[in-house]
């Protein structure tokens, strides 16, 4: 498993299962100012520097009416993260927690989400506040946020 996290003293990790019993499809990649784990936010601010999500051809069509929402849930893929871990000690709590209990992108399934705010539509993604994942991250899904943010923008692109 290609991992950049090393067990800590306290983690405890699992023989993952050897078959996957679903597949998915990366449907673009985030641009961020992040390089490095250590440097993006724990948590993503909705004023924070804006970030741009580029979705691949064949999906761009599916950003139709994208403009009608201020803010979005955006789905991703923590591709750096392990997936083997049960109990983390983060450095920032030093406290050792079940792997559900807290918001690690350390998990069996590396999904992250963010609720962000919509700057700019473009024809092949869209700029928003409220990330904190790495340059190059994996895009999973995008969905409208309706609820508590919801400013509907009638007649945006
Ligand atoms: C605590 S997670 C929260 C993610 C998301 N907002 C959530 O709550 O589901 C954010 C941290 O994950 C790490 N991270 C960001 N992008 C990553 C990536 N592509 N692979 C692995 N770790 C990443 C960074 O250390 C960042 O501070």
């Amino acid at each position: 498993m290609q991992t950049t996290t090393d067990v800590r003293d306290g983690e405890e990790t699992i023989q993952t299962p050897v078959e996957f019993q679903a597949g998915l499809w990366f449907i673009g990649s985030i641009r961020t100012p992040w390089k490095t784990r250590r440097e993006c936010p724990r948590r993503g601010d909705l004023d924070g520097p804006v970030c741009r999500i580029v979705v691949d051809e064949p999906w761009r069509r599916a950003l139709q009416g994208l403009g009608r929402h201020s803010h979005l849930q955006v789905l991703y893929w923590m591709h750096e993260a392990r997936r083997d871990l049960v109990t983390q000690k983060p450095n920032h709590t030093g406290v050792a927690s079940g792997t559900f209990t807290i918001r690690s992108p350390n998990r069996p399934n590396p999904i992250a989400v963010s609720i962000v705010e919509v700057v700019e539509v473009h024809d092949d993604g869209v700029s928003v506040r409220g990330l904190d994942c790495l340059d190059g991250t994996p895009l999973v899904d995008l969905k409208p946020e309706t609820c508590p943010h919801d400013r509907a923008r009638p007649g945006g692109g």
